[in-house]
């Protein structure tokens, strides 16, 4: 049966995925296809390739997992994706998805060649998860009625589809999903001229005038992260159009960025309490998250997902095998002193 392109997406109003329409103000800036697609190349052009390969075959594209931190633009792949088939995208999450009932129903209403977009697949649970495997492999979903002795069930095919995971955590999927996806891709940070072009392109779409100098500052400062440089570009339009006469300079972004508690690597408040608290209560470390989340007051996988990554890339911590340590560097930047490890100390460094 062919694929039915550009059909409208589907009105996910049922089950557990969340109508297109919730994001729209958080895609407005986001690239719509490949070629508006800043960054990340390499995973781009595999991407474009399965693409156009599985569209000149009217094949269904094999299943995709895109994995890295957090604003890197796995979302936006995915969207991208299901744009560059002319097919309709169905999101949904692994903690919406709570029952197999749940998922079963999301994928009893696929067409052939939809795209699937399963948000922190590293939370599905495991019964759910179950359910994937056939559904992945086999395009088949088992059912089974009634319990014990009357226990009967049921094979249902369903429509070949594409399965677009994104994840955080790609260490936490077990073997048995992640061997499912036939193209596996990592996003890594953005180096700081492509956060240039992103930023001088959103504030095209956003019709504010930016200055070179001005969009170089704002990239320096937005952690490697497209989804943060968008963000701090609209603090600071707001502060150019309140505070000045709406046209973004260098020194007006430095001076919006500090009231917006950024300092001059990007780090926000949290990731200087996160420093902070190794440099000052643990001596520098070496010291396990969970203490340090105790500490902080805050959920161990919080920081590991939103704080640790950059200071990790930025080489300001260190994660070794008896815990992580504040750098050198991280002392420096924070005007801290800096605690000699122990000469006699082995350390193995994990990343
Ligand atoms: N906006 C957010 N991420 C982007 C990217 N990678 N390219 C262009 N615009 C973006």
């Amino acid at each position: 049966m062919p694929i039915e392109r550009n059909r409208p997406a589907i009105p996910a109003d049922e089950c557990a995925a969340a109508p297109d329409e919730a994001r729209s103000s958080a895609l407005d800036l986001r690239p719509k296809s490949f070629a508006e697609y800043i960054g990340q190349r390499q995973v781009v052009e595999t991407l474009e390739i399965a693409v156009t390969a599985a569209r000149q075959r009217e094949d269904v594209l094999d299943h995709v997992l895109l994995y890295g931190p957090p604003g890197l633009g796995k979302t936006t792949l995915a969207h991208i994706i299901s744009n560059e088939l002319g097919v309709p995208l169905v999101h949904t999450s692994g903690p919406a998805l709570e029952k197999g009932g749940d998922l079963i129903s999301i994928l009893t209403h696929l067409k052939r060649g939809d795209v699937l977009f399963i948000d922190e697949i590293h939370r599905l649970p495991k019964i759910v998860e179950e359910f994937l495997y056939s559904a992945m492999e086999d395009f088949a979903v088992d059912i089974i009625f009634d319990k014990g002795m009357n226990a009967r069930s049921y094979r249902a095919k369903l429509e070949p589809f594409t399965l677009v995971g994104a994840t955080t955590r790609a260490g936490l999927l077990s073997a048995p999903l992640r061997d499912r996806f036939g193209l596996q891709r990592s996003l890594d940070f953005y180096a700081e001229q492509d956060l240039e072009r992103v930023i001088v392109r959103s504030a095209g779409l956003m019709d504010v005038m930016i200055d070179l100098p001005a969009a170089a500052e704002i990239a320096r400062r937005s952690r490697g992260t497209p989804r943060i440089a968008n963000q701090l570009l609209r603090r600071v339009r707001d502060f150019a159009q309140v505070r000045s006469d709406g046209c973004i300079t260098a020194p007006l972004s430095c001076d919006a960025l500090a009231l917006e508690g950024i300092d001059a690597l990007g780090l926000t408040p949290l990731d200087i309490r996160f420093l902070d608290v190794i440099i000052e209560f643990y001596k520098g470390g070496p010291v396990g998250l969970e203490a340090i989340a105790a500490t902080m007051q805050e959920e161990p996988d919080t920081l590991m997902d939103m704080v640790e990554p950059f200071l990790l890339k930025a080489g300001l911590l260190l994660r070794t095998s008896s815990g992580r340590k504040a750098t050198e560097s991280a002392c420096r930047h924070l005007g801290k002193r800096f605690f000699k490890p122990e000469s006699r100390q082995m350390d193995i460094a994990l990343e």
